[in-house]
């Protein structure tokens, strides 16, 4: 007897913007993404992500030739997509993320009409995983947003965006509808309320109130996602469609009521989102928070009822570590994928500074599913590490496996708490660009890409320990985790 279900859904996950590269191939648009620079390894913090940017920036980056933009160039896997889908069947994978580029089928984001090539190349990949019984798991929007729509309405600042986006997805569940069973929105929709370029195409000219900005797109964002949940039921009713949340789980740092305060106040800021996408309103301590922050939401009437028909099916998160909330701001902070926090004398980190914490990750479901009642899926979770290659070849990552084996082990022991979990995509299952500081060298794959942070390699694939251990994972339903 396997804890797992039967059809749990092993697989792994990425982002276009992360792995295709080929960003001005076979008619795409420019995105956001391909503005990232690479900026060296003396700026391994997460803030460069959250930097605002403006047309000047935006225009800098466009011309620029010389600079390091790893997006733009990924993985290749645009091109070596036939040789990693036959790795992740290798390995077992009954389910594959990726994301679909929205300059890649739309270059303007609105254009008359979509891209063909840009379709076909979707086509070919998903009939690559179906070919091995791979369910394609696509997120609609996964940190990027097409430049031009940028430039021209302020992205998701734009209520018209809104149209742009539900037009895309209609394009999506036409095409692919047969392929594709399982849909995700926008991923990791709290960064909007972060930053606003990345995810939401706002650059930050002429705006006095950059919050009250990224919380208005964030409003055409869930007014978007509803809509598209709607029109995913109506054209494929055997799909299911789901948000998805970066999941800050946040305790207190102490048991002074004002530090659990903070801890509730960290988990409104953060479960807001799954609020208004899972039960579809609003929650009321929002009002106080938009309040204080001189924030007033633009809602058009007929809003709220879109809310409330646009629900989604399940609720998927990305986890890589745990943080505290605290009434004291001072003290030292450590690293993390969007905010630091305050160190954890009980947890280990990563080179990067991410705390590591598996227990955290069965307190965030049983909390999360309480609350919700909708099946979890585990879409994000992982270690960013440096590898090294032996002069065999070989590349012993041991480190990713404890990562990953602890973080698994909690999820069994969340299932036999009856927690519903649809299925677990570690993150960046073949080595990809970072989000956050685009280095290659932080490396969370089974697939280790011969490519460095200047972009120079052969970009051949090969295996790391890692890959047979996740192998033996999945033939054995999670039960063999040794
Ligand atoms: C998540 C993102 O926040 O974390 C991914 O959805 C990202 O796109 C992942 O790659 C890991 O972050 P990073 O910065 O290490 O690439």
């Amino acid at each position: 007897m396997t804890r797992f279900p039967k059809n749990f859904l092993w697989g792994g996950a990425t982002a276009a913007n992360q792995i295709e590269g080929a960003y001005l191939e076979d008619g795409k648009g420019w995105s956001t993404a391909d503005t990232a620079k690479y900026l060296g390894k003396e700026a391994r913090s997460h803030l460069s992500l959250l930097k605002p940017m403006t047309k000047e920036d935006v225009e800098a980056a466009m011309a620029d030739q010389e600079g390091i933009y790893p997006k733009r160039h990924g993985i290749d896997f645009y091109h070596r997509y036939k040789e990693d889908i036959a790795l992740f069947a290798e390995m077992g994978f009954k389910t594959f993320r990726l994301s679909i580029s929205w300059p890649r089928i739309f270059p303007n984001g609105d254009d008359k009409e979509p891209n063909e090539a840009g379709l076909a190349f979707y086509d070919k990949v998903f009939d690559e995983c179906l070919k091995y019984g791979i369910e394609p798991l696509v997120t609609i929007s996964h940190y990027e947003f097409p430049l031009a729509l940028a430039l021209k309405q302020n992205g998701w600042l734009s209520r018209d965006t809104i149209a742009a986006f539900v037009r895309y997805a209609e394009v999506l569940f036409k095409r692919y509808g047969e392929k594709v069973k399982y849909w995700l929105t926008f991923n990791e929709i709290n960064i909007i309320g972060m930053t606003g370029y990345l995810s939401g195409g706002i650059l930050a000219d002429g705006i006095d109130n950059l919050l009250q900005a990224q919380y208005q797109a964030a409003h055409h964002q869930f007014i978007a996602s509803a809509l598209v949940v709607q029109k995913c039921h109506e054209l494929i009713p055997d799909a299911k469609i789901g948000c998805m949340l970066a999941r800050m789980e946040a305790y207190p740092e102490t048991c002074n009521p004002a530090d659990v305060l903070a801890a509730v106040e960290a988990d409104e800021s953060n479960l807001f989102y799954t609020d208004v996408q899972i039960r579809g309103a609003y929650p009321s301590y929002m009002t106080k928070f938009f309040k204080d922050r001189d924030i007033t939401i633009d809602m058009v009437e007929g809003d709220e009822e879109i809310l409330k028909q646009g629900t989604v099916d399940f609720l998927s998160f990305s986890y890589y570590m745990s943080s505290i909330a605290t009434a004291d701001k001072t003290g030292e902070s450590t690293g993390g994928n969007l905010l630091g926090s305050k160190k954890n004398p009980y947890l280990k980190a990563s080179d990067w500074g991410w705390q590591i914490d598996p227990v955290g990750l069965r307190i965030t479901m049983k909390k999360m599913y309480e609350r919700y009642q909708v099946p979890l899926f585990i879409v994000e979770n992982g270690l960013g590490a440096e590898d090294t290659v032996e002069a065999d070849g070989s590349i012993h990552d041991s480190y990713r496996i404890d990562y990953l084996r602890d973080h698994i082990e909690q999820i069994g022991l969340a299932l036999e708490e009856g927690v519903e979990i649809m299925g677990y995509t570690p993150w960046g299952c073949i080595d990809l660009v970072s989000a956050s500081t685009s280095e290659m060298s932080k490396r969370y794959g089974f697939i280790y890409v011969d490519q460095d942070d200047l972009g120079q390699g052969t970009l051949a694939r090969s295996k790391k320990d890692s890959f047979d251990w996740y192998k033996q994972v999945i033939a054995t339903n999670g039960e063999d985790l040794a």
